[in-house]
């Protein structure tokens, strides 16, 4: 089995190590974020999917706080959609100017709002559209432009390879492939060949999703399509120390590798120090098992579902974020 990178390199932005954080709407706001890279192990994360169009709209609420970061995320990528290639380059600016070192796109978003709208995964059926917006954002920013997709439409429509060379060839720094079809949801394996077909096939970093719940996971993915990294959406709420196990798991890997004997821990009995949350209400070590303190334990179901309790988190850490000086970047400033 191959370890996960211990690095990754997009464009001019230093990933290590090579692992993810994926987008996901709801989740992954500026807490949950901190919480995750507090926690160890994760190189990049990245905003929940924002509206261009909502970028632009001055009184947009909703895109304001989706694209509201901290000093402390960097590396962090924002992700937008829409189908508007001037919106979208238009869009993908400001984020630059707001100080992301990352923009991607989204296209693989299956919700029938958005698809409605030609976009996220609607936009799959429509590959000279995206060619426009790859074109436009591309020319728009000097920051790494990204595209995260699903493998097609469905099984008759697979268009993944095809668009990871188009995206190579309008200069995008690199893709990432959730190997599912948008007919599949979150239904069914994700089908990691398809991940396989793409590093085949372009020379941009790829970077695969889709099912990783484990470490073992992590390094079958890497073992099996050759990506040069693993994003990890699902398995972050209910285990937030995955991406710390993965590097552990993989720096034993390694030892073994050199001789020293030592094996890669088992993801289970991956210890996580508390002093790596960097807050007082993180998690603890109890008996090499990860688990929560008493404070989070009392209002979540241990740590087995952090997400039950990130009301709480988010209490406890708006209460840490506002004891800082630094002032939360806003659209606003950026809008004319
Ligand atoms: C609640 C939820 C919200 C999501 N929101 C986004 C999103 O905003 N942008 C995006 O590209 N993918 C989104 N996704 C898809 C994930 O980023 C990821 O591709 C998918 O969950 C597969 O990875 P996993 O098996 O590791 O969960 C979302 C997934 C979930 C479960």
């Amino acid at each position: 089995m191959q370890p996960v990178p211990a690095k990754l390199t997009i464009g001019t932005v230093t990933i290590a190590p090579a692992t993810v954080l994926a987008p996901m709407a709801g989740v992954t706001d500026t807490v949950f974020r901190r919480f995750i890279r507090n926690l160890g192990g994760c190189g990049l994360i990245m905003t929940e999917f924002t509206s261009a169009d909502g970028v632009l709209r001055k009184k947009d609420q909703k895109a304001k706080r989706y694209l509201h970061f901290y000093e402390d995320e960097h590396p962090i990528s924002a992700q937008l959609f829409g189908s508007d290639p001037q919106v979208m380059a238009e869009a993908a600016r400001i984020v630059e100017d707001l100080g992301f070192d990352l923009v991607d796109l989204n296209l693989g978003c299956p919700a029938k709002k958005v698809v409605k709208c030609n976009g996220g995964s609607g936009l799959l059926r429509d590959l000279p559209a995206i060619d426009k917006i790859f074109a436009a954002v591309r020319a728009a920013v000097k920051i790494p432009f990204t595209v995260k997709f699903r493998a097609g439409w469905n099984d008759e429509e697979i268009v993944c390879v095809e668009l990871a060379r188009m995206a190579e060839s309008c200069g995008l720094a690199a893709v990432a492939l959730h190997a599912r079809t948008r007919e599949m949801g979150y239904s069914g394996n994700a089908r990691w060949e398809w991940i396989a077909a793409i590093k085949d096939a372009v020379k941009i970093p790829v970077i695969g999703n889709g099912d990783i719940r484990t470490p073992e996971d992590a390094c079958a993915m890497v073992t099996q399509t050759g990506c040069d990294a693993v994003m990890i959406g699902r398995t972050a709420p209910s285990n937030p120390w995955i991406f710390r196990q993965i590097q552990q798991y993989c720096a034993g890997m390694e030892n073994a590798g050199a001789g020293n004997g030592h094996v890669g821990t088992a993801a289970s009995g991956c210890p996580v120090e508390r002093s790596s949350t960097g807050f007082s209400h993180g998690a603890t070590r109890s008996a090499g098992r990860p688990t929560l303190s008493p404070t989070l334990r009392k209002h979540g179901n241990g740590a087995a579902d952090v997400v039950s309790c990130l009301p709480r988190i988010r209490r406890c850490l708006r209460l840490n974020l506002i004891a800082r000086s630094s002032r939360p970047r806003q659209i606003s400033d950026h809008v004319a």
